[in-house]
Order: C-alpha cells, then structure tokens, then sequence
C-alpha cells in the first residue's frame, strides 16, 4: 500500500547509530531501560542478597552476575549490577568494549581466538566456528558460578546467537536465572521461551518480551523525545521538502516515493 501510494517512509530502528543521531535513536533509548530493568528482575527471581553483606549472623558473598553482549543493554546491566553490590563479569565478541566493561567495574571475559565478531558500524557479525567453540569454554566455567545471567546478544537482520546450549544450563547452580533479553530474536539460550519464564535443570529462564515496556513510564517519555528529535530534524525547514544528502534523513528511510531504498527492507520483502 505504502509503495502504490509512493509514499516516503522512514523507520526508528533504521536511524544511524552516530553522535548526531543520539537524540533520535529509541534502540538505545529503550535497550537501556531494558538492561536495567532485567537486572532487577534477575535480582528478584534469585533467593539470595545481591550485595556483600557482613552481619552478626555471618557474612553474606556478594551475588554474580554474568552478561553476555556489552552493547547499550548489556552496559546498563553491568552498570545496575555493579550498584546493587554484586560481581560482575561480562563478554562479548567485539573486543573493543573491554575498556567500557571496566570502566563500570566489571570483569572482562576475553576469547582468546585469531578472529572476532566485530562487524560494520560498531554492530556485530557472525562469529567463526573457532571462535564459538573457544567462547563456549571459557563461558561453561563462569555460568556455573553465576547467580544470574543477562545475555543481550544481537546480530543486525540474523536471529540472536545461542550462546548457552542446554549443557551449560545443566551446569548452572539451582535457583540461577537467566534474563534472556534477546527472546525477541529468538534467544540467547536455547531453552528459551519467548515471552514465558520457564524453570529447566533448576535454572529459571526468564524470557520476558518488551521489558522496556514495563517502565511505561520513562519508555514513553525518552521514546517520544526520540521520535520529537527526528521529525524536528528531518522537517526543519518551512516547505517539508526532504533533504537528500542529509545522512539522518536517508539513513532511517525505507521507502522513496514507493521505491525501497534500504537493503535490509529490500531482503526482507525479497
Ligand atoms: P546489539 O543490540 O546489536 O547487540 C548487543 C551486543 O551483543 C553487542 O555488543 C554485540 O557485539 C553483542 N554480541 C553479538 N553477538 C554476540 C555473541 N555471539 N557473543 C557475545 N556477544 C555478542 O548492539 P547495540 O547495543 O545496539 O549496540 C551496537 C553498537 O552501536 C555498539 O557498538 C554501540 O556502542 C553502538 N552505539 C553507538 C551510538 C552512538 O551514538 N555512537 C549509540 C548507540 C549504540
């Protein structure tokens, strides 16, 4: 219908992932929320404190939280876990978030492996056989210490990773939990059931879709900004004419007077 009526129409989830851009991008806006929100949610399945704790009766250990993928949800997590006390350790393919992983306090897991998944713009790509392999093993051990485990893994247009195969939940400790935040694409772990929480081996699986949505609250107001900001950008001048070299306006268009112009909508249509 959009194409018949050669309608001009742009997409949230295509805008560039620049500085410029920051403002307008709800991916962010809304993934933060997320990766905060699980880690509550992780915090209120597991039936132990998350902070160290030194009392009269004994001395509590801190709880540990592992994530995997450390992009904008998987930062927001470590962040929330980090000030609720916990111990955090995270990994992800692209080795240069190691610096942010630490500058939360969080404890880098590196894969030791000739290849990585960094892919363009900053995004992942499928990893080698190799590198899956390497990242399995050096995984098994920390899942089976973890308390919780928030996994965040997307790879743009592909569906998410797995990256706990149900060995690994086997190994896990009873009464773990996992926050799969990647349900939507499918999971991270292989046991999970998008939308439901599930209990397997002992471990709860939490596959709740749209945790951004259960901060309604501050999803509503940071998304409406974001949509704000690009409609500001994009017609900022008096006659609404669209301007075409602007990298923001082309950038988040997926239809031209009725043409598709964006790849991955010209893939999806086939
Ligand atoms: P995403 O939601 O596509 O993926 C989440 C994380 O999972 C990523 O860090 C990715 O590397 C990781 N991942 C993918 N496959 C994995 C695997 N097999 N094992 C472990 N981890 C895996 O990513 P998100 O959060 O949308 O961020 C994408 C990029 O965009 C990041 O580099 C982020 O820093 C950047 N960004 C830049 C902004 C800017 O304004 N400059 C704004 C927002 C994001």
């Amino acid at each position: 219908l959009l194409q018949n009526k050669k309608i001009n129409a742009i997409s949230m989830h295509l805008i560039p992932r620049t500085t410029l851009a920051q403002k307008m991008d709800a991916l962010s806006s809304q993934s933060n929320i997320a990766g905060y929100k699980a880690v509550l949610m992780g915090a209120c399945h597991i039936e132990k404190y998350m902070p160290l704790l030194m009392t009269a009766a004994g001395t509590i250990p801190p709880a540990k939280v592992l994530v995997l993928g450390a992009g904008v949800a998987g930062l927001q997590a470590i962040a929330t876990a980090k000030r609720l006390g916990a111990q955090v350790e995270a990994s992800d393919v692209r080795p240069e978030v190691k610096e942010q992983v630490e500058s939360l306090g969080g404890k880098y897991l590196e894969v030791k492996s000739e290849d990585s998944g960094s892919g363009e713009g900053g995004y992942a790509k499928e990893t080698s056989d190799d590198y899956k392999k390497k990242q399995q093993e050096l995984l098994a051990d920390h899942m089976s210490k973890a308390d919780i485990v928030v996994t965040t893994a997307l790879i743009p247009g592909r569906p998410a990773p797995i990256l706990i195969p149900e060995d690994m939940v086997k190994g896990m400790q009873p009464g773990a939990v996992i926050m799969d935040l990647a349900s939507e694409n499918g999971g991270n772990c292989v046991l999970t059931e998008p939308g439901e929480v599930i209990t397997k081996h002992g471990v709860t699986i939490d596959g709740t879709t749209n945790i951004s949505g259960t901060v309604a609250v501050h999803a509503t107001e940071l998304y409406s900004k974001n949509v704000n900001a690009l409609i500001t950008h994009i017609y900022n001048k008096e006659d609404l004419t669209l301007d075409l070299e602007d990298e923001i306006t082309t950038g988040s268009m997926y239809l031209h007077n009725g043409e598709i112009v964006d790849d991955r909508t010209k893939e999806a249509i086939g």
